[in-house]
This record gives structure tokens, sequence and C-alpha cells, in this order.
């Protein structure tokens, strides 16, 4: 299988879904009104927005226009027409681009918001390429699939570690990522665990219930079977890892 049948595939058993990964509008809400100390009228960005969950909540929040970053077209095709259909199109402006490579004016965002894609580019490596982006006082707002223990090779059960040391060899604790952040000139204001019941009820389930629908090939059966042992892994694991949101100010 090469890496573009696997890519394609994975954004074909992603199609049509809310989220393209674990997160939940109540919880990124609740972080939104806790970030007291931005402009009034700040200037906002989405990172590896997919299908829009993020984007189209941050236009709701601040009616703003938000970028809209993704790789994907078909991913920014499905946040326009829900834009469109949720009346913020003209808060939404989706953007084809690699988020790690992005030629905007130094200090032009007031705002960043990347959920769920930072690992696309490895934590540090995107906050480091994303830092320059942020005007004085910005905030980044960035999740990260982190580890819940200080001291992983002792606490956390063997198949855990192998399956993501394989998977993202460069998932670190919740202190190595904070660590990983000043290293990146940020400070961090707070952290916030997502909730096991938003990966359950607002991405693997609505997955699983794809995963019974969509057309197989051996591509997106390859997909799937990765998925299938994410999600066991995840069922029993959970206590060990998940997505942490890292609230970063510019240092
Ligand atoms: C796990 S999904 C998360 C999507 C969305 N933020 C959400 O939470 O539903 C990661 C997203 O990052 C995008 N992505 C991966 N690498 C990228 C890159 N280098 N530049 C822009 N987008 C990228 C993928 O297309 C995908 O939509």
């Amino acid at each position: 299988m090469s890496q573009t049948d696997d890519r394609a595939a994975l954004i074909e058993l992603h199609r049509g879904l809310e989220r393209q990964g674990p997160g939940d509008a109540h919880f990124s809400s609740k972080i939104l009104s806790n970030l007291t100390s931005l402009p009034p009228k700040p200037r906002i960005a989405d990172l590896g927005c997919g299908a829009g969950a993020g984007a189209l909540l941050l236009a709701k929040h601040y009616q703003r226009e938000v970028l809209a970053v993704d790789s994907s077209s078909v991913f920014l095709e499905e946040l326009t027409a829900r834009a469109k259909q949720a009346d913020l199109e003209h808060w939404i402006t989706p953007i084809q681009a690699d988020m790690g490579k992005l030629e905007w004016p130094v200090a032009s965002i007031d705002l960043l918001w990347s959920e769920g894609a930072a690992y696309h580019l490895g934590f540090e490596q995107a906050l480091k390429r994303w830092r320059p982006l942020l005007a004085p006082n910005g905030i980044a707002v960035v999740s990260e699939l982190s580890w819940f223990t200080e001291d992983v090779p002792k606490d956390v059960p063997e198949s855990a570690i192998a399956y993501w040391q394989n998977a993202y060899p460069t998932m670190g604790t919740e202190a190595e990522n904070r660590a990983r952040a000043s290293r990146s000139d940020f400070t961090v204001l707070s952290t916030y665990r997502l909730p096991n019941r938003a990966w359950w009820l607002n991405y693997y389930e609505p997955l699983r219930h794809r995963m019974q629908q969509i057309e197989i090939t051996p591509a997106i059966q390859f997909v799937i079977d990765e998925t299938e042992t994410e999600i066991e892994l995840f069922e029993r694991f959970s206590d060990f890892y998940g997505y942490t949101f890292y609230v970063l100010q510019v240092v």
C-alpha cells in the first residue's frame, strides 16, 4: 500500500463526518470563554481544520473571519458547504495549503487554533513554525496526543507503548510538551484534557458507523483495520493517554 493510497483512503473514511479527530464543541467553547486577553477583533486561523469543526465554532463565537487551512480539498469543500448551511460562509476563508509552510506576514494572527493536526508536523516543529505568525500577546490553542503519566515505561502497559512508538514516535508526556512549548517561545497558560466521552460520542462512534457504510477496497480495508486497532487500544488504555489542549501565549 503506497502512502498516497493510504492517505486517500483515510480521507475517504472520514468523508462526511463532522470531525476528523476527537473533539467536542462544548469543551472548545469553554476554552474560548476563558481566553480573555484577546483583542476585540482577533485575527484567527484554524490550521489542519479538516471539515471545519473548529473553524465554524470560532467563526460563530467571534463573528470574525477565520483562515481555515487544510491540505485536503475534500475536507475544505465540506467546510464550505457546512459554512453555507450555518450562514457563516462570510466568516470562513478556506485555504488549501501546507500548514507547515505558510508564508503569511509575521505577527498577523491573534488566535491560532489547531485541533488534532499538529502531530502531522510533530508538536514542537509545529509550534516553531507557527510561532512567527502570532502577534504580540497572541494565543495558540493546540491539541496534542499526550501521555497522562510522567514515567511512561514504568506506568503504561507495554502494548500501548509499542503501538504509539510505531504510530507516533515523538508522542510526549504533558510535561515534555510543556517544555517543547517553552523551547518554542510560548508560555503555557493552561491545559485541558479532552474528556473520554468526546472521543466516543463525537469521533469513534460516527467513524464506526461510516466503516459499515463505506465501499470496501483493499486500501480502505487497510485503513479500517488500523483504525479498529487504534479504537481497541483506546478502549483499554485511555487512562494513560488522550488529547490535551495546550493554551499557549507568545513570550
Ligand atoms: C485529525 S484531522 C483533524 C481535523 C480537524 N481539526 C478536526 O478536529 O476535526 C487532521 C487534519 O490535518 C490535515 N493535514 C495534515 N497534514 C497537513 C498539512 N501539512 N497541512 C495542512 N493540513 C494538513 C488533514 O488533512 C486533516 O484534515
